[in-house]
């Protein structure tokens, strides 16, 4: 008995050794220790030796019994320290991972300027208008009572797609399908890209961009145009900025004007960059809507009149932060974008 004894104690003790996981330490306790279990068995078939020898026996089979329950929790705890560290591996999220990847930019001085406008114009009460970029001959040029002669339509000038599709050239067509569309009166600006066959240079770019704005009701006159530019222009970049008003020629206005500011950096005293007159040239053009183009859109010229501007964005933006390349406003680089 005692041998025996011996024996499930040396091969349980290495048995538990070799436990891997939960199912395998279940199999051999209950293998061992169950009620059926090799040790059990002994202790129960005690009752069949001498009984001299049962003191003895018995103590040696419980002290075995304690020590196999002894190392069998200590084998449940090393397990479930192991799954606890596999689950914990699994669920951590590690917060020092790539510190340096994410990082948070910001909107382009573009599209800043364009916000800040459409924000402006927005609290004056006007409708914010998407258009497309490519466009029909027909709403660039024709509506907008451009002659068939002018030197825009020319293919040196424009980017066409076929003959009857162009790349916008200017934000107006958009003009053409508020007054088609929309009930009168209108109000709204119209913001995006716009694209002309030009060089590049540190203020040409093929692609650029203009807000468009567009009123049409009942008796709306020049003054309410030079009204309204004063105060967007005086929003923008403050009450000291001087405005003027030139006379000019669109195609789809009438009469027509062009505003300038005074100069940003002398603040019209006259410097290098205005070329010594004080004034900052063609931030935008405007006019009343000619009649023309208002009855193309179906609307009755005799009884409604409106105003409209264009005005460049890139342009502005370049004044607004004085730079002096529009270039840098196309070329991406970060080191130039970071200071807005
Ligand atoms: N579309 C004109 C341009 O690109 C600007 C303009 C818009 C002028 C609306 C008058 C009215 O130069």
């Amino acid at each position: 008995m005692k041998e025996r004894l011996q024996k499930i104690k040396g091969d349980t003790l290495e048995k538990i050794e070799k436990i891997g996981d939960l199912a395998d330490f279940e199999e051999i306790r209950i293998k061992i220790l169950g009620k059926k279990g090799e040790l059990t068995k002994v202790l129960r078939g005690m009752g069949q030796i001498p009984a001299e020898e049962r003191p003895a026996m018995g103590k040696l089979a419980n002290e075995i019994r304690a020590e196999i329950e002894e190392k069998l929790e200590g084998k449940r705890k090393e397990l479930e320290e192991k799954i606890k560290k596999i689950q914990e591996k699994k669920e951590s999220i590690d917060v020092t991972a790539n510190p340096q990847t994410v990082e948070i930019g910001h909107r382009h001085p573009l599209h800043q300027t364009m916000e800040e406008l459409e924000d402006l114009f927005l609290s004056m009460g006007f409708d914010i208008i998407d258009g497309p970029e490519i466009e029909t001959v027909e709403n660039n040029f024709d509506l907008l009572n451009s002659p068939k002669d002018h030197p825009s339509r020319d293919r040196s000038d424009t980017f066409y797609i076929d003959d009857k599709t162009v790349l916008r050239t200017h934000t107006s067509p958009v003009q053409i399908r508020v007054m088609k569309s929309q009930e009168l009166p209108i109000r709204m600006v119209s913001a995006g890209r716009t694209f002309r066959f030009d060089e590049v240079d540190d203020t040409h770019s093929p692609m650029f961009h203009q807000l468009e704005g567009l009123v049409v009701d009942k008796n709306v006159t020049m003054a309410n145009l030079i009204d309204t530019l004063d105060m967007f222009i005086h929003a923008l970049f403050g009450k000291d900025m001087k405005t003027r008003y030139r006379p000019h020629y669109f195609p789809f206005t009438e009469p027509s004007i062009e505003v300038d500011v005074s100069c940003f950096d002398c603040k019209g005293r006259g410097c290098d960059a205005c070329h010594y007159t004080g004034w900052s040239m063609e931030l935008l053009g405007g006019g009343l809507v000619h009649p023309k183009v208002l009855e193309n859109c179906g609307i009755d010229s005799s009884i409604y009149s409106g105003f409209a501007f264009g005005l460049g964005v890139d342009r502005i933006t370049m004044v607004k932060h004085n730079i002096s390349d529009i270039r840098l406003l196309y070329e991406n680089d970060q080191r130039f974008l970071e200071q807005f």
